[in-house]
């Protein structure tokens, strides 16, 4: 990537829930802003800013990460998923999304995209979690509204029904 003045744009190309995206970044704009102004897509919340608050995790080629750590340039080639492709193709939620929605796990539903998406990764890497597990993949992310009890009981709903069919 050449190196550019401060006040010069990047062109950045990466994938984005499994398709090509791109789109003009200064160096220090952060990935928050590149996808919520530049891209478009506003799923991914920014609260904090800080990186505490768990708001705008997404994932960045298949790993957790919080948007307001990272700058935009530095996802170019590399692939992004937000809250917005969770469900892929399909039409309706995906099992996790239901489970939040069963169990009352989201009130007014500003971290639920960051909780959603490091939850769908929590399960992947972790199939078949007791309840200490989700509650320690939860402590990374602040919620003022549930009292997390709806999240708890929806994640080890979904690991339970997943294991059952497989
Ligand atoms: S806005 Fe990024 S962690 Fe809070
Ligand atoms: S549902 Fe409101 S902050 Fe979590």
């Amino acid at each position: 990537m050449p190196v550019l003045k401060a006040d010069q744009k990047h062109y950045v190309e990466f994938t984005l829930n499994g398709k090509p995206a791109a789109g003009y970044a200064e160096p220090r704009m952060l990935l928050t802003d590149f996808l919520r102004k530049e891209i478009g897509l506003t799923g991914m919340h920014v609260a904090c800013e800080h990186g505490v608050c768990g708001a705008c995790t997404i994932l960045i080629d298949g790993k957790t990460a919080r948007g307001c750590l990272i700058f935009a340039v530095q996802v170019a080639g590399r692939k992004v998923d937000t809250v917005e492709g969770l469900a892929g193709d399909r039409e309706d939620l995906t099992d996790l999304q239901l489970a939040f929605k069963k169990n009352h796990a989201l009130q007014c539903g500003f971290c639920t995209p960051g909780i959603l998406m490091s939850t769908a990764a929590f399960l992947e890497a972790n199939p078949d979690p007791d309840e200490e597990d989700v509650r320690d993949m939860l402590s990374g992310h602040l919620c003022r509204c549930t009292g997390y009890t709806g999240m708890i009981r929806a994640v080890l709903e979904v690991a339970a029904a997943r294991n059952s069919s497989r």
